[in-house]
């Protein structure tokens, strides 16, 4: 672990990384690759199911954010079934993309997906906090969905080192609410969500356990300003951000100075 190297970054947010890890480091090391492993093939549906709709309106809402150009070259980190990198390509398809995820399940799913629809994008199934890309290497990198799961001062310190200066990076992921009490609502509904979709999608016993942390890692995880406070202590600027009602969602957008 290597989030400590940036001075810049809040001590409170170096702390809190700590923290994350410590706590979630054996889920995160041990059970979410067999979890994604299992919903690999509904992995879309039961998202839209669990949020009743909410999680595909704000994956629309966010590659619609997206800005790409002929011949731009675009990362899609922790790719998951692509659902990112086929969006971009079937508006613009004189883009490259190239997608990296641990898991070879939601990868060959998200190849076979962009395949059905005529579009080619390299995949790494790899881990994210090292990023095998020479620095600058990209025009655009994308994060969605899955930043709860990530030491996040390390892998967005990685998304800057391989993004070229005027680069942008755009994030989607769902947040801390700052409200406690609509925090709290939150959780509850969280909870209740992972076991229907789980009792409805015939989830194996690793999506089941990982009840508790789905919430969990809501709770320790940004709120939206706080997100845009670590964008900027790693040495992202124009920071910009866009929320749902109550902070349980948001999209940011971040790039990386001409001169660093
Ligand atoms: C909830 S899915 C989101 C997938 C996709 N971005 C989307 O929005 O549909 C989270 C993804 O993060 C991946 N992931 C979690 N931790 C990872 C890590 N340390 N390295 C690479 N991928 C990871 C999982 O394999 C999974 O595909």
């Amino acid at each position: 672990m290597n989030f400590t190297r940036n001075s810049e970054i809040e001590q409170d947010f170096q702390l809190r990384e700590q923290n994350r890890h410590r706590e979630f480091a054996p889920v995160w090391d041990e059970t979410l690759e067999a979890v994604f492993a299992d919903v690999a093939p509904y992995y879309d549906i039961a998202s839209d199911v669990a949020s009743l709709g909410l999680c595909s309106a704000w994956r629309r809402r966010f590659t619609r954010a997206i800005g790409v150009g002929a011949g731009d070259r675009v990362l899609d980190v922790c790719a998951g079934t692509n659902g990112v990198g086929i969006a971009l390509l079937a508006r613009q398809p004189d883009i490259k993309v190239t997608a990296i995820d641990r898991s070879a399940a939601m990868q060959a799913e998200g190849g076979r997906r962009a395949k059905a629809r005529g579009f080619s994008i390299e995949s790494h199934v790899d881990d994210v906090h090292e990023l095998p890309f020479p620095d600058d290497s990209f025009d655009v990198v994308t994060l969605q969905f899955a930043s709860r799961h990530l030491r996040v001062i390390d892998v967005f310190s990685e998304i800057r080192r391989v993004l070229r200066p005027g680069g942008a990076f755009y994030h989607c992921d769902m947040l801390k609410p700052e409200n406690p009490a609509v925090r709290r609502l939150y959780g509850m509904y969280l909870k209740g969500c992972v076991a229907g979709t789980a009792m409805m999608f015939g989830s194996g016993n690793e999506a089941r356990s990982c009840r508790d942390y789905f919430v969990r890692a809501i709770e320790l995880f940004y709120s939206e300003a706080e997100l845009t406070r670590l964008l900027n202590g790693i040495g992202f600027h124009q920071v910009t951000s866009d929320s749902a009602p109550g902070g349980i969602l948001a999209h940011h957008r971040a790039v990386k100075p001409q001169a660093v």
